[in-house]
């Protein structure tokens, strides 16, 4: 494969060295200098631990290197407290790339057991009425026992891995049941997401679909986006469900149709401040991670997912990888958290776990292999 991800992955790897050394809270974003921890007057729970997690995995396994493994294991430590709290959508992203990888990637099953857990805990989220997890809580003021999201599409994988390791059906028939929900509440017919519905919690009835990180009800936040096109596609390798493959193949369609001249999407498709507003580096990383997600189940249109993985994976690597970092620094620039939050033009350790979890898949499909379970898509495309 390309020599622009040879190097890309060596600045990678060197990049989340210095962080490591530097590193002393779970980091989200990088700005001034620094990395920033979560803002928790913004964001409930430690939806974003995983990724620091995640890219430490990924870079032991490329490089075998005791340190990185020695930070990884401290890492994925911290985090296993989380697996009976109940106040958090996001268990999946925190453990699947904490626990999960750990146990796949150093061959110790001892790992699975928090995962396993973690993902019973998630189970606790599920309204059967309405038959979807529900995300964030009430916080006093508002009511939101009846709210889901787009993003937690990407928690399923955790609820359909633990399935097939304790043989407990339940765990996947509530992923399932959540992703039908989602596809008939959050997927537009042109293909494009919303970012919350909102249910009677104790009819189940749908009452509306919003925006909270979009610019308007009607338009389509790019990671949002890319979130649903990895997480029904991941649905879709688990369940081999008709309908998860087409819905997949719709989000990718849709975000090819709008994607701009560069590849890299502007935090939402529809700003009405498009060429003159900001761009989300991580919303292109998730978006490549899912379309090679896609490229391994859809063998018919293998070659057309995979080859605009790979022309995003190079425009980000042109121009958006940081490449002199020599300190603590993000991988990519240009990410968006929230632009109605006015938290942009940073970045961001979820960018920086996607952008590495593709090069794996670029560079090193065996590994990409032991880590997630995926086949590669890659085999046979051309330089
Ligand atoms: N899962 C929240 C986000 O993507 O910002």
């Amino acid at each position: 494969m390309a020599a622009i991800f040879d190097d890309a992955l060596k600045q990678s790897i060197e990049t989340t060295r210095y962080n490591l050394g530097a590193m002393e809270e779970f980091p989200e974003s990088f700005k001034h200098g620094a990395w920033q921890p979560i803002e928790k007057d913004r964001a409930a729970g430690h939806w974003v631990d995983g990724f620091w997690t995640g890219l430490l995995w990924l870079a032991y396994a490329h490089t075998g290197d005791s340190s990185l493994r020695t930070g990884a294991e401290d890492w994925t430590n911290r985090l296993a407290h989380m697996k009976i709290s109940t106040g958090t959508h996001d268990l999946g992203f925190i453990f699947y790339l904490s626990h999960v990888l750990a146990g796949r990637l150093t061959a110790e099953p001892a790992w699975y057991d928090n995962a396993i857990e973690a993902a019973y805990t998630l189970t606790k989220r599920f309204n059967p009425r309405g038959e979807y997890l529900q995300a964030w809580d009430d916080d006093g003021i508002r009511k939101w026992a009846g709210r889901t999201n787009i993003d937690l599409m990407m928690n399923l994988a955790l609820l359909h891995w633990a399935s097939e390791i304790t043989g407990d059906a339940r765990l996947a028939d509530i992923a399932t049941l959540h992703a039908r929900t989602s596809r008939l509440a959050l997927v537009r017919g042109d293909g494009s997401t919303a970012h919350v519905a909102d249910f009677d919690p104790n009819t189940g009835l749908l009452i509306r679909r919003e925006q909270y990180q979009g610019y308007s009800h009607d338009s389509c936040w790019s990671r949002g986006q890319a979130w649903a096109l990895y997480g029904f596609a991941t649905c879709y390798r688990y369940t081999a469900i008709p309908g998860f493959l087409s819905t997949a193949q719709a989000l990718a369609d849709y975000s090819q149709r709008r994607l701009p001249a560069d590849l890299v999407p502007f935090w939402d498709y529809d700003s009405p401040h498009i060429p003159d507003t900001y761009r989300d580096s991580s919303a292109a990383a998730v978006t490549v991670c899912g379309l090679l997600e896609l490229a391994a189940v859809d063998k018919e249109r293998a070659s057309r997912w995979a080859g605009l993985a790979k022309r995003i994976m190079i425009s980000l690597c042109e121009n958006y990888l940081i490449r002199d970092a020599t300190g603590p620094s993000s991988i990519l620039q240009d990410g968006a958290r929230s632009v109605p939050a006015n938290l942009m033009e940073h970045g961001l350790i979820y960018g920086d776990y996607y952008f590495l979890e593709a090069l794996t898949a670029f560079t090193r499909p065996d590994l990409h292999q032991r880590a997630f379970a995926v086949e590669s898509a890659l085999d046979g495309m051309s330089e």
